[in-house]
C-alpha cells in the first residue's frame, strides 16, 4: 500500500521512504513476537475455564499465580498434580511455558492438562505476554480473564449451562437456594426456596462439594445449571456428609 505512493518521487526519498518502511515493520514483527498482552488477555479464555490467576485458588488446573520461576508440579495448595508433572525437572519460564502451551503432551508426557496446546506462535507470545504481567506477584487479576470461573461452571460449561455471573453461593437467590431433595424410583426431586420443585433423571443430577471460601453454606446447598437447558443440574453441597443427610428417599 505504501509502495503505491512512492514510485513517482526521487531514488533517494524513495531509498528514505522505504527504509522508514522496513524499520516500521521490524518494529512490529518484533512486537509481535514479544507478544500483544491485551490479546493475550482474550487467548487466556482458553485457560479460565480451568485456572485461576488468584493466589492458591485452584479448580480443575493449579493457580497460575505466581507462576514464574516456580517447579512445575509442586504448587503445595494443589492436590492433583501428576507424578509426570511432578518428575518433569521443569522450571516456569518463558522457554518452558512456550514449549508447554505448544504441546503439553510432547514436552511432558502422561501429564493430565487436557488441553491439546495452540499451535499458533504469536498467538502463545500474546498469552505469555500477559500472563507474565498478571501473575506477578499482587498483581490484581483483571476481572474479565477471571469472569465464569467460580465452580467450573465457566468457559464453554458456562455457556452451556445458562453462564451469565456467577451466582453468589453463600447468598443463594431463592430460586437456586434448595430445601429438599426427595428420591422415588429413578427421580430426584429438588424444591428450591422459591417454592418450585424441579424434578431429574437421576443420571442427569450430580451432587458436587464445594468446601472453599466461594462455596455454600453448612446445610444451605445451591442448584446450579437448571437454567436454559433443563434436564441436568448440579446441587452443590458445603461437605460430602451433607448429601446423604439431604437426599430423602420418599415417593
Ligand atoms: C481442561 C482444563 C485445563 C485447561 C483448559 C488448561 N489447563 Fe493448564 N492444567 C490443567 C491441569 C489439570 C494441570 C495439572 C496437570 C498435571 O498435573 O499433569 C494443568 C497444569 C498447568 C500448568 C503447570 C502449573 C504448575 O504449577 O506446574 C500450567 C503452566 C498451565 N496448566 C497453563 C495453562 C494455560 C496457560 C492454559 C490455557 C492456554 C491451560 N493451562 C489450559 C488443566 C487445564
Amino acid at each position: 500500500m505504501i509502495y503505491a505512493a512512492i514510485p513517482r518521487t526521487t531514488p533517494s526519498f524513495r531509498l528514505v521512504a522505504a527504509s522508514v518502511l522496513m524499520a516500521v515493520l521490524s518494529f512490529s514483527s518484533l512486537h509481535a513476537q514479544q507478544g500483544n498482552a491485551a490479546r493475550g488477555e482474550r487467548n487466556f479464555r482458553a485457560c479460565a475455564a480451568c485456572h485461576s490467576l488468584e493466589r492458591d485458588r485452584n479448580m480443575t488446573g493449579p493457580s497460575l499465580a505466581e507462576l514464574w520461576g516456580r517447579k512445575a508440579g509442586t504448587l503445595p495448595s494443589f492436590e492433583r498434580f501428576s507424578d509426570a508433572l511432578k518428575s518433569s525437572g521443569l522450571t516456569w519460564d518463558d522457554r518452558t511455558l512456550d514449549q508447554w502451551l505448544t504441546d503439553p503432551t510432547h514436552l511432558v508426557p502422561g501429564n493430565e492438562m487436557t488441553f491439546e496446546g495452540i499451535k499458533e506462535a504469536p498467538a502463545r507470545a500474546d498469552l505469555l505476554a500477559f500472563l507474565k504481567e498478571a501473575t506477578k506477584p499482587g498483581a490484581a487479576a483483571s476481572q474479565s480473564a477471571q469472569q465464569g470461573q467460580r465452580g467450573g461452571m465457566g468457559g464453554m460449561m458456562g455457556g452451556m449451562m445458562g453462564g451469565g455471573a456467577d451466582p453468589n453461593l453463600k447468598k443463594p437467590e431463592p430460586d437456586i437456594q434448595v430445601k429438599t431433595i426427595s428420591y422415588c424410583r429413578d427421580t430426584y426431586r429438588v424444591t428450591t426456596a422459591d417454592g418450585k420443585t424441579r424434578a431429574f433423571w437421576e443420571r442427569n443430577l450430580r451432587f458436587r462439594t464445594d468446601t472453599s471460601k466461594d462455596g455454600p453454606e453448612k446445610d444451605a446447598p445451591a442448584l446450579l445449571g437448571a437454567g436454559m437447558m433443563g434436564d441436568r443440574a448440579a446441587v452443590i453441597f458445603s461437605a460430602p456428609e451433607e448429601i446423604m443427610k439431604f437426599v430423602e428417599r420418599r415417593c
